[in-house]
């Protein structure tokens, strides 16, 4: 069984003395569920200029620092940008890419998706990419179409990048089915739905990838996920986490909602390949991760 991943994209919201709080806060209220379920994977991504700072309050706990974007090239003239590399070396682990507010307001495409897929593999981040339709696009019968070209598109030359198929399954991707409609709207997909677009996701990442390179992404819903509806997409066998933006932003919703994966974890068998990037340092290692 896939460990859940739940994480909290934080977008441009919180000051410093509010993200610092933020962090304790999720800290102590996650760190028991954390530790008696190392099958719940938790990640934060606050803002590119508070990464260090959570880091270093997360750092002993198993919650798992995320960034919200990286830029392709790994370094040089890019005002502005942030470069997979630095990020690694700051201590994040996760990165989001191709997040529909990134296509749609920085002009993100495909081609630039998949390029910084590529960089994060490059540099031991796992990408967690996101793909989804826009109303228009499901209104007119578009939904597959675009979700699994997304998918396709974002994915291209992934095992090179990450060193081979090995490597690829050791620091998996996620992929996050994200409708454009659902997010902020207050309108979730029904769970259901995002069940059927998740299943042809995982049906198109074997195809392209194989079974055994497939096998340990995990599949997440995101888009106006809540506390009070977080228990449906946990219950669903096709989902293995969400990603949550406004609701991340409150320690009891975020927390209640990865209280309700913790819920539904049935079994304490990890995914083979899977690693917690925290356990990999002596004296880090939680007393009930999987070994492998
Ligand atoms: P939301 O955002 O939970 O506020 O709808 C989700 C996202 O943008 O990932």
């Amino acid at each position: 069984m896939r460990r859940k991943l739940i994480a909290g994209n934080w977008k441009m919201n919180t000051l410093y003395s509010e993200a610092r709080h933020l962090a304790h806060q999720l800290v102590r209220k996650l760190e028991p569920t954390l530790r008696a379920n190392p099958m719940l994977n938790t990640v934060l991504c606050p803002p590119s200029i508070w990464l260090t700072e959570v880091g270093r309050i997360i750092e002993r706990s198993p919650v798992e620092l995320g960034a919200q974007d990286t830029h392709w090239e790994s370094s040089g003239a890019f005002t502005g940008a942030v470069a997979a590399s630095m990020l690694h070396s700051a201590g994040v682990r996760h990165v989001i890419v191709g997040h529909s507010e990134r296509r749609r307001l920085f002009g993100e495409t495909d081609d630039t998706v998949n390029r910084k897929v590529l960089a994060a593999f490059r540099n031991q981040l796992r990408p967690i990419i996101c793909v989804g339709e826009t109303a228009a696009q499901r209104e007119n019968g578009k939904t597959n179409q675009v979700v699994l070209g997304q998918v396709r598109a974002a994915l291209q030359g992934a095992l090179e990048a990450a060193g081979g198929a090995e490597e690829f399954t050791k620091r998996p991707p996620a992929v996050a089915y994200e409708p454009v409609w659902a997010i902020g709207s207050g309108n979730p997909a029904t769970s259901d739905d995002a069940a059927e677009v998740a299943g042809l996701i995982r049906d198109t990442l074997e195809f392209e990838l194989g079974q055994r390179e497939a096998g340990p992404i995990p599949i997440l819903y995101g888009g106006s996920v809540k506390a009070g509806n977080a228990d449906d997409f946990a219950a669903c066998p096709e989902l293995d986490g969400v990603l949550i933006g406004g609701a991340s932003l409150s320690v009891e919703d975020f927390s209640s909602i990865v209280e309700a994966f913790g819920r539904h974890v049935v079994s304490k068998t990890g995914p083979a390949g899977e690693t917690n990037p925290k356990a990999e340092s002596p004296g880090e290692r939680p007393s009930e991760v999987p070994s492998n």
